[in-house]
């Protein structure tokens, strides 16, 4: 059995997310979709527990895709689940640098591979990073997200 392993911060998940999960999904028996610290990036908008409920809703129709929240490193978590390879989307060569250290990091560690997916130009432009700006200023983020995700960002800052 193939088991794909898809770490990322998710927060918020976007639909170049889904992207790499759902072509992930085709090419792997199971896929786990871990929602994770990374402790790189400041405050995050969602806490672990709002990040996994708004993937298990984005994720619902898929019938191979398992999701969890951890805050540990990845590689413990390739070893629970016993990945057969952590699988990450490429947007540009811009992502490529910290990708690639990454990936040599965690197969140091542990001997885990990493594979990329390539994500389509329709979604390369996409990031969690900026939906959370576009919504904290009131512009409209439906086209880039599950809708679970446009009406959690719309209640977040209702009140700002
Ligand atoms: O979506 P992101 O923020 O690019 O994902 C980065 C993430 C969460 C996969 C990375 O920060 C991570 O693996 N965090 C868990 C802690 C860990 O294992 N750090 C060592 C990475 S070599």
């Amino acid at each position: 059995m193939t088991i794909a392993l898809i770490p990322g911060s998710f927060d918020p998940v976007h639909n170049g997310h889904l992207e790499v999960i759902e072509r992930a999904s085709r090419l792997f028996d199971e896929v786990i979709v871990a929602a994770l610290r990374n402790p790189q990036k400041s405050q995050p908008l969602f806490d672990l527990v709002e990040r996994k409920e708004m993937l298990e809703e984005a994720l619902a129709h898929m019938d191979n895709v398992r999701i969890v929240s951890v805050s540990t490193l990845l590689v413990n978590v390739a070893e629970d689940v016993g990945a057969s390879a952590i699988v990450k989307g490429l947007r540009a060569v811009s992502d490529f640098d910290n990708e690639l250290q990454m990936a040599q990091m965690n197969r140091k560690l542990s001997g885990v591979e990493t594979l990329f997916i390539a994500s389509s130009s329709e979604h390369s432009f996409i990031a969690s990073r900026l939906l959370r700006e576009v919504a904290r200023f009131g512009g409209d983020v439906t086209a880039f997200v599950p809708k679970v995700v446009a009406v959690r960002l719309q209640e977040k800052f209702a009140n700002e």
